[in-house]
């Protein structure tokens, strides 16, 4: 017998030794790799082959092949039998406690701006108004037109528009819609005084964004039309709304403002929650936050509905949800909100 077949005996005798010491998985790993792992015994043999003369080369080269074939089929037996062990042991030995709590299931949550829409909603329908909804792609006549806004006239400029592709009589009639207001026009030519309703939804602009502004919103538009309805009425919803909302000790401002579906209009500012009122980024050095623009509806549009103008009056207005939501929380930019991550999401 050759030297080399000498050693591949004693090769093999050692190996089958080692594997029957090799009762625990971290052993029986330790022996796969010394015998044929990489840089194994038997691999050690194999690679040398070719050192070798043909003729022994043949011999011990078959030799060898077989041995690494009965040694791999030792090892995935002696694998096997020790999962198996191993199993036995968890499920035979082991108490099972069936009646122990399983492991807790990541629970779901509203997001922080459906939470606020919701607190809206709440604080005005307590106060007696009605929750309707309307379409989020919307025709010129509602967004613009039959709030006194024809084309070219310079008021569009306050809203940014993104408009669909698709043009009648070679104009664009159909947008994304930029605020609620449009139902203001919708629920009067559906409904008749008194009127009493806040409509929730988002709304779009083709605008650049900052700590403040989005591209996409969420507004919910209030409308009251009754008779004798008067500026207090809606100074006094405003403030009930903000102090429901905000508490009693947030600062509120009304302020003059311009928008060509109300006369005379305004806007609401609450102090602003980084700075108290000093000036920051956040308010654009202005020491407030506007939440929402009002106004007493232009009896021109009153008309225009069909409805009594001696005899009807109503306030309107649009509050931006997510800068309720900024405010309430602490939150320095908007953009957070859409953003997506959970770990801003999950403090909510
Ligand atoms: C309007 O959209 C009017 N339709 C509001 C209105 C309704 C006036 C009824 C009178 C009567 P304005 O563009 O100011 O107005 O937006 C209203 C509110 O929406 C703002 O006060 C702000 O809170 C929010 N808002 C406006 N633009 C953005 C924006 N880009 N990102 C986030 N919030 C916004």
């Amino acid at each position: 017998m050759s030297p080399q077949n000498e050693s591949l005996n004693a090769l093999e005798e050692s190996a089958r030794r080692d594997l029957g010491a090799a009762v625990k998985a971290d052993a029986l790993e330790a022996w796969r790799v010394a015998y044929l792992g990489r840089r194994g015994r038997l691999t050690q043999v194999l690679r040398g082959l070719s050192e070798l003369p043909l003729e022994e080369r043949r011999a011990i080269g078959g030799a060898a092949n077989r041995l690494k074939a009965e040694l791999e089929a030792l090892y995935q037996e002696r694998r096997v039998a020790l999962d198996e062990a191993h199993v036995q042991q968890v499920i035979g030995g082991a108490k099972l406690d069936v009646t122990l709590p399983g492991p807790p299931l990541p629970r779901g949550r509203l997001h922080i701006i459906t939470q606020t829409l919701r607190d809206i909603l709440r604080a005005f329908t307590d106060m007696g108004f009605q929750v309707v909804e309307g379409p989020e792609i919307e025709w010129d006549r509602y967004n613009f037109q039959a709030l006194r806004i024809p084309p070219d006239h310079p008021a569009r400029d306050m809203w940014d528009t993104l408009w669909i592709d698709y043009q009648r009589d070679g104009q664009r009639p159909m947008l994304l819609r930029t605020h609620t207001s449009p139902n203001q026009i919708r629920v009067m030519e559906q409904s008749q005084p008194p009127v009493r309703v806040v409509v929730p939804g988002r709304c779009y602009r083709f605008e650049a964004t900052d700590p403040t502004h989005e591209w996409m919103m969420t507004q919910v538009e209030g409308l009251a039309i009754d008779e004798g309805i008067s500026m207090t009425d809606l100074k006094g919803t405003l403030a009930e709304f903000a102090r429901r909302i905000f508490g009693a000790e947030r600062r509120v401002a009304f302020r003059c403002d311009y928008f060509p579906f109300v006369e005379p209009g305004m806007e609401l500012r609450i102090d602003c929650f980084i700075c108290g009122g000093e000036g920051c980024r956040t308010c654009a050095r202005s020491g407030w936050i506007e939440i929402l623009g009002a106004g007493m509806v232009h009896p021109e549009i009153i008309a225009n509905v069909g409805y009594d103008a001696e005899r009807y009056t109503g306030f309107a207005f649009g509050l931006g949800v997510e800068r309720v939501a900024m405010l309430r929380h602490g939150v320095e930019d908007i953009r957070l909100f859409y953003q997506n991550d959970l770990r801003f999401l999950q403090q909510f």
